[in-house]
């Protein structure tokens, strides 16, 4: 730029150094290299898989693919190829990519105000938490940016209750097969080795239990139990629903005991299920339910719901998060569940549940020596693989198929639809999945 030449805001060069000091000519690397990370320039699968490897720590497994654009259950990747998403961002993207309710309240509320912090009110927040209030029992929410951090507030909570009580109580009882995160205190309570090693000493006092073990968990709730935790559905232990009366069962001792009951919904939460919440199939309440992935549709939200007798166990400053709660999360997140319920999606969700459900069955009886079962509930589903068979090549077979499905656990696959999910894509998704299992036979 020469020296009285005018920038697109119309400041001189000579204003400019004014403000930021002698400005000087980029170098040819500097421009090749502004070139290279240029957003708007779209990059071909190569650039981006090495850019990725160059940059960013290896801490994911990643399939073959980069997505460029997606509407409701299709993708597109840098080669334009479709693909039929039956994982939807892991249980994410419950209404489908670019769902235009969704796009439009983000938009209305980018234009007005983005973030304030937590020192402040803010009106979606408070729309958001009734609605939640709304669809579930009488409580009071904490929002946070993730599930982990949804069952990070739930933890302290559970332990904060304990130390005021009279008994002093900190133990917290989980599950085996159980995930809950990745932060320290998530992971801890989470019960699969392979997600601790590592990383010790954990945080203490968490004793882990079998799923539908009634007769152990009977005895590990006690008298110093300050909560106890866990998926009404295994989500990544194998899309595994507890058994109904054990469920029961552990409402009945944590009453006895006066310990908090917690659902980690965080997968199962917000219509995927085809109810608000999988414990009302279940037919028993939690004291604190939390929830993420489905909650904001793609946009990052987590959130903690309390019951109304524990609103006062966390007072100001014992927990807080600087983005939790913030205008735009919480303004998507409010658009989800109205969305929700203006169009029926819990009622969709049931139905197409159903549906591939019973395609999924005819499979199983069509290769009995490759499909062991098929379990799950609404639109989370497990197709559990015959003699442990290793999933993920199964996953990325389908891939290669133009169908977009997941693992959980190691032998079986996950299906997560959007809830907005339509008969012809279940029957696409059905054919593909049977060509992708012929080849295996
Ligand atoms: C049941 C459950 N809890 C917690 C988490 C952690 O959520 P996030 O990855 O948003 O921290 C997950 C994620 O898969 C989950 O399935």
């Amino acid at each position: 730029m020469h020296q009285h030449e005018q920038n697109e805001e119309g400041a001189t060069r000579e204003e400019l150094e004014q403000i930021y000091g002698t400005l000087r000519e980029k170098t040819p690397e500097e421009l090749a290299r502004e070139k290279e990370f240029d957003p708007y320039e779209p990059m071909n699968f190569e650039q981006i898989r090495d850019l990725d490897k160059k940059y960013i720590l290896g801490t994911y497994a990643r399939m073959p693919v980069a997505f460029v654009y997606g509407t409701a259950e299709f993708l597109y990747d840098t080669t334009g190829k479709e693909y039929i998403d039956f994982l939807s961002g892991i249980a994410v993207t419950s209404l489908g990519h670019a769902n235009s309710d969704l796009i439009e309240a983000l938009r209305s509320q980018a234009d007005r105000l983005w973030h304030v912090s937590n020192l402040f009110y803010n009106q979606p927040s408070v729309m958001l938490a009734r609605a939640l209030v709304e669809v579930t029992f009488p409580g009071k929410v904490f929002f946070a940016n993730s599930g982990t951090e949804a069952n990070e507030a739930a933890l302290k909570l559970m332990r904060a209750y304990g130390q005021a009580h009279a008994k002093k109580k900190t133990k917290i009882v989980s599950l085996k097969g159980s995930f809950h995160g990745r932060t320290f205190g998530a992971m801890s309570l989470t019960g699969q080795e392979k997600i601790h090693n590592g990383f010790g000493p954990l945080v203490s006092d968490i004793e882990f239990v079998l799923v539908d073990d009634t007769a152990s968990i009977v005895l590990a709730i006690d008298e110093n139990t300050a909560g106890v935790i866990l998926e009404p559905i295994q989500g990544e232990g194998g899309v595994l629903p507890l058994d109904e009366e054990f469920i029961a069962t552990v409402r009945e001792r944590c009453n006895e005991e006066e310990a908090l009951l917690v659902f980690d919904e965080v997968q199962t939460g917000v219509g995927r299920t085809g109810q608000y919440f999988a414990y009302q199939a279940y037919k028993t309440e939690p004291d604190i339910l939390t929830m993420a992935k489905g909650l904001g549709g793609g946009f990052p939200i987590g959130a903690m719901l309390v019951k109304d007798k524990l609103s006062d166990v966390f007072s100001a400053g014992m927990h807080g998060s600087t983005f939790g709660g913030n205008p735009l999360a919480t303004a998507v997140g409010y658009e989800v569940l109205r969305t929700i319920e203006s169009q029926g999606l819990l009622e969709h969700a049931r139905e197409m549940g159903d549906y591939l459900y019973t395609g999924l069955e005819e499979l199983r009886e069509e290769f009995p020596d490759l499909i062991e079962e098929i379990r799950g509930l609404g639109l989370l589903v497990g197709v559990v693989l015959k003699n442990s068979r290793e999933a993920r090549p199964l996953v990325e077979k389908a891939l290669s198929h133009g169908l977009i499905i997941g693992r959980a656990g190691d032998n079986v696959i996950r299906l997560a639809p959007p809830l907005v999910v339509r008969e012809s894509s279940i029957d696409a998704a059905i054919e593909k999945l049977r060509k992708m299992f012929k080849e295996l036979k």
